[in-house]
């Protein structure tokens, strides 16, 4: 039976089949590495200004992890904080979810080597790949394992460290991205909406506007891929911008749509923290006041997966979004993919 309170709002969920057993975030967690990179400190590297870097996209500095710190490490702090939070222990994760384009190994799973260092002991533990997107493409799948009632208790976590596979000597890339990881844990709330829906999209054809060419089937390391500079990340950036702007904002019209929602209710947008003037783009098309929207990205660059996640921890913390708030969070990423998530916090 469903026990939920009426709301202003549709529950999607509910218009199929839904029958009282809800997916919420009952906590955020995020960790950071310690080492600032500015954009001082880029103009030492490449043939580029803090003017241009924060007129064009907003970002004044960003992380970097240390050299014997990799995704896993940031994955599991962030896991470990947001577990903390809300006193739940490592033993009782049923289900570990990353998302990430950066694993510390192609196998085994970056879900596996946290769960060890968190000690999930019992829990079964996958990454998946949507790239910039993986966050939202991770919380709907762990979604689907608490409503079905196979776990109680899901961990899913988006961790990069994207500095490993940046090319330093590309202005082109180099000043977008940083690193860092935050998490989440889904659990059923009794009375709560929680994850109300998540629409999602790719489009395979465009797989070459922002790619890393070596180290898979297709391009396994060679001498001559690594000299060509193939295990770096390339990206057609002025593509992936009018794409990005295009896919955030349909996917956020299509899941407020579903709910019922007018952009006004939402009280906190949090957007892919990839470009202000992105973001900016976005919010104009969708009609939203600048302070529904949160933004970090002047502190933290592009963390892809990490990215809506870090900024969700953060804008829980300042008490920007309070329990019962609705939130839209927006991802767009490589594959190309996109999302839209609308949560009742
Ligand atoms: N410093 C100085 N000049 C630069 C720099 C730099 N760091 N980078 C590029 N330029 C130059 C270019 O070489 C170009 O010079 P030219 O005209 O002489 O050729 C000029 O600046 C303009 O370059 P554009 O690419 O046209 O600049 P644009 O305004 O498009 O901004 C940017 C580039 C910031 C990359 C933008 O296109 C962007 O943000 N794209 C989207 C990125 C994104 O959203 N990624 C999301 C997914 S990421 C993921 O999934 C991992």
């Amino acid at each position: 039976m469903n026990t939920l309170p009426e709301k202003d709002f549709t529950n999607p969920r509910a218009q199929h089949g839904f029958v009282g057993r809800t997916c919420s975030i009952v906590s955020v967690g995020s960790y950071v590495p310690e080492k600032i990179v500015t954009n001082a400190d880029l103009e030492r590297l490449v043939d580029t200004s803090d003017e241009w870097i924060t007129s064009r996209t907003g970002i004044r500095e960003r992380r970097v992890a240390a050299a014997d710190e990799f995704t896993s490490d940031l994955g599991a702090k962030a896991a470990s904080r947001a577990l903390e939070k809300v006193g739940i222990s490592g033993e009782q994760v049923q289900l570990i979810i990353v998302a990430t384009i950066t694993p510390d190994m192609t196998f085994p799973s970056t879900a596996a080597l946290i769960q060890q260092k968190i000690g999930a002991v019992n829990a079964a533990a996958f990454d998946i790949e949507a790239a910039c997107s993986g966050f939202i493409y991770a919380l709907e799948i762990g979604q689907q394992f608490i409503m079905s009632r196979t776990y109680e208790t899901v961990l899913v976590i988006g961790a990069e460290k994207l500095s490993s596979i940046i090319n330093w000597k590309d202005r082109n890339t180099c000043v977008l991205f940083g690193d860092g990881a935050g998490a989440a844990v889904l659990q059923y709330r009794p009375g709560s909406h929680g994850l109300l829906t998540a629409c999602m999209g790719a489009d395979g054809s465009k797989a070459d506007l922002l790619n890393m060419p070596g180290g898979g089937s297709r391009c396994p390391a060679t001498v001559d891929s690594v000299n060509a500079g193939l295990h770096f990340l390339r990206m057609e950036g002025k593509e992936t911008f009018k794409n990005a702007i295009n896919a955030m904002n349909a996917a956020a019209h299509e899941a407020l749509a579903r709910c019922n929602l007018d952009i006004a209710q939402i009280k906190c947008v949090i957007p892919h923290q990839a470009n202000r003037r992105i973001i900016d783009a976005v919010g104009e098309r969708l009609g939203v006041r600048q302070d529904q929207v949160f933004v970090n990205l002047d502190r933290y660059g592009n963390t892809s997966a990490a990215s809506v996640a870090i900024a969700l921890d953060e804008a829980v913390d300042q008490g920007i979004i309070q329990r019962g708030d609705l939130v839209l969070l927006l991802v767009f990423g490589a594959g190309l993919t996109w999302g839209a998530a609308v949560i009742e916090w």
